[in-house]
């Protein structure tokens, strides 16, 4: 399959340029496209690599809103952070560039240009919450309201982060907007649409008749969404953040940012091949490959495809491997909850391990459902793994190679020295790498490219050189000469898993060069060449380096709970009283008051001194209302009273009466009011 095109275009998801990447990210997307690039590149293959940052959409307006910048400003620092992230890890992208660039921004509008052109959007009028007090449209996001499913007060437009449930804004209730707190009034607006329902048929047959060897997850997701019946979708949005929709009369409208972002890919391509981008887009010989989240599935498969389609002359995607999701010990990865492992922070406290965790990632990775980051998993698969049986076979070959042949690989061997058991095994492995790669099953084809590792690890536990060497050299130069074959072997099928390991590797074999197809080819160092000096390739995560990264995470979730006890409204109300009759309530005199004066009891933190008016009399009263009320917001104020309680002297006051207040069982406290002013006096009950 992968033989009949002649290049492949690799993509990967355009990151949010919102926030830093994490652990998450690279385990689901960028890990293995790497991976998958590296061979195809090794195997001397034709391959575009193109990814860049997704600098449009809500959530970064959203965002430079809350730190009062521009969202300019945002992209601007996201962008290079995450840039500088990605190129840390050795994620070798042909090009990174970004959803606000020039060509990006013509290759966008020119896109929606020719469609809208040749009428293949509706245009549609529809009635959209709009906030007459920022004078704006409102994206779901900015829009609040209760959750109709669990009563969440703070509830999204699009989502109720509480219990998750995915909304509109139109179940909300009691909507309103989070830019200037008003409730939301419905006006019309008009957007063009893309209309999915007229691509269906021919989307079932691409995917459902032409596809079925998508990975199940991708398939199924594709045939629910294909089953369920498609509709139009919005492609423009009332925003002033994003590609301007390019049509007269479209003022205040953007390119909706699922529209403008996938053709990044192909501004991206341009941006790095002016001359040349078009075979990469347009050749039918050219095989387009694009790796992401489950999330983005829709979008890749059914949406972007579409708009493919509908501009004409392009190619689609052979396969879109997306990969479920990642947690964190057992929850779901959250950047506002910050449970993450961000990847700057990671090579802060493990400066050089990048590959350690590239392998922990890959060999746990979630191709075919959620998988979980542990840092104990991570500490046991560098001790008992990467240490353990690939670092210290290779140290073991090369430290004695050096002691025994002065670093040169064993020579003048007769040709039983090859142990062809052990050598013969490796063609084996190399297939099973390939396959699994071809097919996008990292997992599997990092085991099997451990699975040389092991084979040498066991071969010189096996023959224990270091004691033949006192007795035979003949065979201690076989044991060598073989192990460090082995070891070219390592380096080369490692490479695309352990990059700059296996740079260090070669480096130490003296290796210039790595092709793919010297892997189970026999000799790949030939007799006499000279080797460099041995280094360790990975050392040993001690325990109290997980514990750190433990009580990190430990922390974050109490400063979580914290933070969402402080938001959250108090918790369960104080308990009933005993039942009390009419006649005892009746005996109460609650009536409306209005206050004249209002000071501090000298010396008290809670007292207010107050005097009254209660259409009866004036009168004093002295109240516990200090902590929530200055006297300045007394005065004038309207408020009830208990006005026969039995008068009782305070501080030396006469206090006769009681102001009534609500008292939440957290202990804040409010006065009660009329609901709108009444005469003084005004009975209650
Ligand atoms: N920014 C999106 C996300 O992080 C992915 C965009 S992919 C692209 O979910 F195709 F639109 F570029
Ligand atoms: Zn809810």
């Amino acid at each position: 399959m992968a033989n009949d095109y002649k290049r492949t275009l690799v993509t990967c998801a355009l990151p949010y340029a919102n926030g830093p990447v994490h652990i998450g990210h690279l385990a689901g997307v960028y890990v293995p496209a790497d991976i998958y690039v590296r061979y195809l590149k090794m195997r001397g293959r034709d391959v575009l690599f193109v990814c860049g940052s997704d600098e449009h959409g809500v959530p970064i307006t959203i965002k430079a809103l809350q730190q009062g910048c521009t969202p300019q400003d945002i992209v601007d620092k996201y962008h290079g952070i995450i840039k500088k992230a990605f190129a840390d890890f050795g994620i070798n992208f042909d090009i990174y560039s970004r959803t606000t660039s020039k060509v990006h921004e013509a290759t966008a509008s020119d896109f929606f240009k020719k469609l809208y052109d040749e009428g293949k959007f509706i245009e549609k009028e529809s009635e959209q919450y709009y906030d007459e007090q920022a004078h704006q449209f409102l994206a779901d996001r900015y829009i609040m309201g209760t959750c109709p499913k669990c009563g969440n007060e703070r509830a999204y437009g699009d989502q109720c982060e509480k219990c998750g449930s995915t909304l509109s804004p139109d179940e909300l209730i009691n909507p309103h907007s989070t830019i200037s707190g008003a409730p939301l009034v419905k006006r019309a607006t008009k957007h063009w649409y893309l209309p999915l329902d007229k691509y269906e048929g021919w989307l079932r047959e691409w995917i459902l008749d032409g596809h079925k060897e998508w990975k199940t997850n991708v398939y199924g997701q594709c045939k629910s969404w294909l089953d369920g019946g498609l509709q139009p979708r919005a492609v423009s949005r009332d925003l002033d953040w994003g590609v301007p929709v390019p049509v007269e009369g479209a003022e205040g409208k953007v390119l909706y940012v699922w529209f403008d972002a996938p053709i990044g890919y192909i501004s991206n391509t341009r941006e790095l091949l002016p001359d040349s981008w078009e075979k990469w887009w347009k050749d039918p010989e050219t095989k387009l490959v694009h790796f992401i989240g489950k999330d983005n599935i829709v979008f890749h498969c059914i949406v972007f495809p579409s708009m493919l389609k509908a501009y004409g002359g392009y190619i689609l995607p052979d396969n879109v491997p997306a990969n479920e999701f990642l947690n964190l010990e057992g929850d779901k990865i959250s950047t506002s909850r910050n449970w993450a492992v961000w990847l700057h922070e990671y090579l802060e406290e493990f400066p050089g391990s990048q590959d350690v965790l590239r392998y922990v990632l890959t060999a746990n990775a979630p191709e075919t459902k959620d998988n979980d980051f542990t840092w104990k998993d991570f500490q046991t698969r560098n001790n008992s793994e990467l240490v353990a049986i690939l670092g210290n076979f290779v140290n073991r070959a090369v430290v004695l190679t050096h002691k025994y042949f002065e670093g040169r690989v064993p020579q003048n061997l007769k040709p039983e020295a090859i142990d062809t058991e052990v050598m013969g095994q490796i063609p084996a492995i190399k297939a099973a790498i390939e396959d699994n790669i071809e097919h996008y099953r990292f997992r599997e084809a990092l085991k099997e490219a451990m699975n040389l590792a092991r084979l040498g690890n066991k071969y010189i536990s096996d023959t224990e050189p270091w004691k033949v060497a006192k007795t035979d050299m003949e065979r201690t130069a076989s044991i060598l000469y073989n192990s460090i074959q082995i070891c070219a072997n390592i380096a080369i099928a490692c490479e695309p898993f352990l990059p700059f390991s296996m740079e260090k590797l070669a480096r130490m074999l003296n290796m210039d060069s790595r092709e793919w197809e010297a892997v189970g080819s026999g000799e790949i160092l030939a007799p006499g060449h000279q080797l460099n000096a041995a280094e360790l390739l990975f050392a040993k995560v001690e325990d109290a380096q997980i514990d750190a990264q433990l009580k990190k995470l430990e922390d974050t979730k109490k400063a979580n709970e914290a933070a969402e006890a402080a938001a959250a409204p108090a918790g369960a109300p104080d308990p009933a009283k005993e039942q009390c009759t009419f006649e005892e309530f009746e005996k109460m005199d609650i009536r409306t008051a209005t206050v004249l004066e209002a000071e501090r009891v000298p010396k008290t933190d809670k007292l207010l001194h107050l005097k009254i008016d209660t259409g009866l009399d004036q009168r004093e009263i002295v109240s516990g209302i200090a902590e929530y009320y200055t006297p300045e917001e007394m005065v004038g104020k309207q408020i009830c009273i208990l006005a026969n309680l039995q008068p009782r002297k305070i501080r030396g006051i006469e206090s006769k009466g009681m102001i009534l207040m609500a008292r939440q069982s957290d202990g804040k406290m409010r006065i009660v009011s009329p609901e709108e002013p009444l005469t003084n006096g005004a009975c209650i009950g």
